[in-house]
């Protein structure tokens, strides 16, 4: 517990009960209490009673001048009377409720119950003759609020230096998280204490493309438990991040409280906004259990409906793609020598071919082959342009036109190969970060997927943002995303996009933006390595928003089967990566190995055939944050389910109840599981494969090894 003076809490008890307002959720366990203590805003939050959110300040700090100019020190000077943090009085009160269920186009589940308690306080701040709203849902899950600014005389625009929203926790809490920055996820989760964070931050990183550290702070969302008798799991997060800055969190290691910190523009400002308008939601998520927290769909309740009209063309697709032998090095993006290329003026039919090019004609056929004979319907294709050659790293704005192929990719030939196999070729659209040229091409690009009947595109955003100055979550290149998304929407496209802002929800909103990296996905096992435990994490946090394209599938886990000597490895039973199909949700699901692995594996490479990627029912069957993930999930309009199971890098045994299954149905599963003697560093690829009749009465047992896991498909029998 923390030390509170007998000054302060006598201080807080004189407040106390002095213009609150108090709200519960539906079913009550949750009460939230707002009050103005000498005109600061202050919440708090209860669970059964308990307390789980001490009183914690509210409000937001504004540069003076509505347009802060450039390198202009007089503009940014601090100037207490323009912050919307104190002399607030109380004006006004607006409650509301809402118990709808919605259908997701994509979704973990058929319908997301989005059902909460609404309280909407106006606060009134005389000296300045300006007034917000904050408005708190509260749910069955756990809080979500915002700050509303309603158009008026003396607000109608403004920019942000700094959101000051605070949680205050009353005990320190193990906590799992990453270190904040302005422009990279791809870092590996830690687990320490609250207060030991600022002690490990400094080891907590490695070097990325593009890195703006933000010291002491980590990113959201941050899952947290409390331990001991009564555990409590409490997950922080944020909703709807849209026309605002994704933001982070300061941490207050002694008195376990974060402090929301937004990602800054080259300026130093934080949101520039025009009103009426409104925040994205800090949403807490809090359950006694683990399994509760990863199934709440609180983040997409708090994001809007979609606008589109048509969402017909927005499906779930299987991939496979010409990529791994890029990441692990074997083959290349780029097709020739050069080091420096001028598109629009280099012919690259003259340059020398480096002989690495792995978007060939000859190859990418091979491939479309493979993935025809096995049932997916999209093949990615990376490196199949002009412009690899010196493509990140120079600050180089005019880095690809998205249009123009390499000579040996004939873009006619392979899509109508591909079309006339049942396969959508996969578009890939990297940027190297450089915003304004993807926005500057991208209907001509489009376009051109449109002609050659590509429905989905991955986009990339590696390396610093240009605009330069930006960042890639600051408030211009989130607009950025967004744009792009409803541009793609005109032109029926799904996309796919990696390096980009993390999802907060707003597939409700964009349902065609249906995945996008935004952690450290299967590419990171090339690039240093994930830990075993980090896709045990990673549902309760990067996926909380939204679903990830984590390109599971590796079969061939030790690169030293390619490169003689290589030490890096897949830290993975091959049975774990299997699981993987339904411990994360993914909509776009890859099998990321090569065609020559799945075909010495064809038994194991079934799972990944037969399992389905959109779902009518998700069953958290057990979970704990950094240990494990059993999870069952139903196929969309059919009788089918899958179940996976994974482990961190402790053996582990589990046995599947399977009281889910319908009562009296029978029903055919084929298990795979790791071999007796299967380990992720000895022995990767023991496995071991059998088929059984069962009934909703029925229990399996199953026995991970480490770093290992089980899949399991299930039939009816008729
Ligand atoms: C990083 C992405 O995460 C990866 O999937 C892609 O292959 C490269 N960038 C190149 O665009
Ligand atoms: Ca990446």
């Amino acid at each position: 517990m923390k030390k509170i003076t007998v000054g302060a809490l006598l201080l807080s008890m004189m407040f106390a009960g002095v213009n609150a307002q108090s709200l519960k959720s539906p079913d009550g366990k949750f009460e939230m209490n707002f009050q103005l203590k000498q005109g600061v805003p202050y919440y708090n939050l209860k669970y059964n009673g308990a307390v789980v959110v001490e009183d914690s300040k509210l409000g937001l700090r504004l540069f003076k001048d509505s347009a802060i100019k450039f390198a202009s020190e007089i503009a940014k000077a601090e100037d207490a009377k323009f912050d919307l943090n104190n002399g607030f009085t109380k004006t006004d009160e607006k409650r509301d409720a809402k118990n709808e269920t919605w259908q997701p186009v994509l979704g973990e589940k058929k319908n997301y119950i989005n059902h909460y308690n609404e309280l909407a306080v106006t606060l009134d701040q005389a000296s300045t003759d300006r007034s917000i709203v904050v408005k708190f849902r509260l749910f069955n899950d756990g809080l979500g609020f915002r700050y509303e600014f309603p158009q008026q005389k003396n607000l109608n625009y403004f920019v942000i230096r700094e959101e000051d929203s605070e949680i205050d926790f009353p005990t320190d809490m193990k906590a799992w998280w990453i270190v904040a920055d302005y422009d990279s996820q791809e870092y590996q989760y830690q687990e320490t204490k609250i207060s030991e964070i600022p002690a490990q931050w400094g080891k907590a990183f490695d070097a990325n493309a593009s890195q703006t550290l933000v010291k002491n702070a980590v990113q959201s969302p941050l899952m947290l438990k409390k331990e001991g008798k009564d555990p409590l799991y409490v997950n922080v997060a944020e909703a709807a991040v849209l026309d605002y800055p994704a933001s982070h969190l300061e941490v207050d290691a002694q008195n376990f409280k974060f402090k929301t910190h937004l990602t800054a523009d080259r300026q130093g400002a934080k949101g520039y906004i025009q009103t009426p308008s409104v925040t994205p939601w800090r949403t807490i998520i809090v359950s006694p259990k683990a399994e509760e927290v990863m199934d709440s769909k609180m983040i997409f309740n708090l994001n809007e409906p979609t606008k589109y009209t048509d969402t017909s063309y927005i499906h779930p697709t299987k991939y496979m793609g010409v990529w791994w032998e890029m990441i692990i090095g074997k083959s290349q993006w780029a097709y020739s020598t050069a080091e420096n290329v001028h598109l629009g003026k280099t012919d690259f039919s003259k340059l020398t071919p480096n002989g690495k090019h792995a978007a060939n004609n000859t190859k990418v056929k091979e491939y479309i082959d493979f993935a025809a004979e096995n049932g997916f319907k999209g093949l990615l294709i990376e490196g199949w342009n002009t412009g690899w050659e010196d493509w990140f790293g120079h600050s180089k704005e005019f880095v690809f036109d998205f249009i123009t192929p390499y000579p040996d990719f004939d873009i006619k030939m392979l899509n109508d190969y591909a079309h006339s196999k049942g396969i959508k070729l996969i578009m890939h659209h990297e940027t190297s970060g450089s915003a304004t040229n993807y926005e500057r091409w991208s209907d001509k690009a489009f376009q051109l997927m449109n002609k050659y009947g590509y429905d989905a595109v991955k986009t990339g955003y590696v390396g610093d943002i240009i605009p330069r100055g930006e960042h890639h979550y600051s408030q211009w290149t989130i607009n950025h995303f967004y744009r792009i998304a409803e541009k793609a929407n005109e032109y029926k496209i799904m996309v796919n996009s990696h390096e980009s802002v993390r999802p907060t929800g707003e597939s409700r909103t964009y349902p065609n933006y249906i995945s996008a990296e935004a952690a450290r996905g299967t590419e990171y096992e090339a690039f240093g390595g994930n830990k075993p435990d980090h896709q045990t994490v990673l549902p309760f946090t990067r996926w909380m928003g939204g679903s990830m394209d984590y390109t599971p599938g590796i079969f061939q886990t030790k690169l030293d089967y390619y490169f003689p000597g290589d030490k890096r490895f897949v830290k993975t039973t091959l049975a774990k990566q299997l699981a993987l199909y339904v411990t994360m949700y993914m909509p776009l699901q890859m099998a990321a190995d090569l065609p020559e692995n799945y075909k010495k594996h064809m038994d194991a490479f079934q799972f990944i055939k037969d399992v389905a990627a959109d779902w009518d029912d998700t069953k958290i069957l057990s979970a704990e944050p950094g240990d494990y993930v059993v999870t069952a999930r139903k196929a969309k309009g059919t009788d089918n389910w899958f179940v996976g199971g994974i482990t961190d890098e402790n053996k582990r045994e589990y046995t599947v109840d399977f009281s889910f299954l319908d009562k009296g149905k029978k029903y055919e599963v084929t298990v795979y599981e790791d071999g007796k003697d299967a380990d992720y560093i000895d022995n990767p690829q023991s496995y071991n494969i059998y088929k059984k009749q069962i009934t909703s009465k029925s229990k399996l047992n199953f026995k991970m090894a480490r770093s290992g896991g089980f899949a399991v498909s299930v039939k009816p029998v008729n």
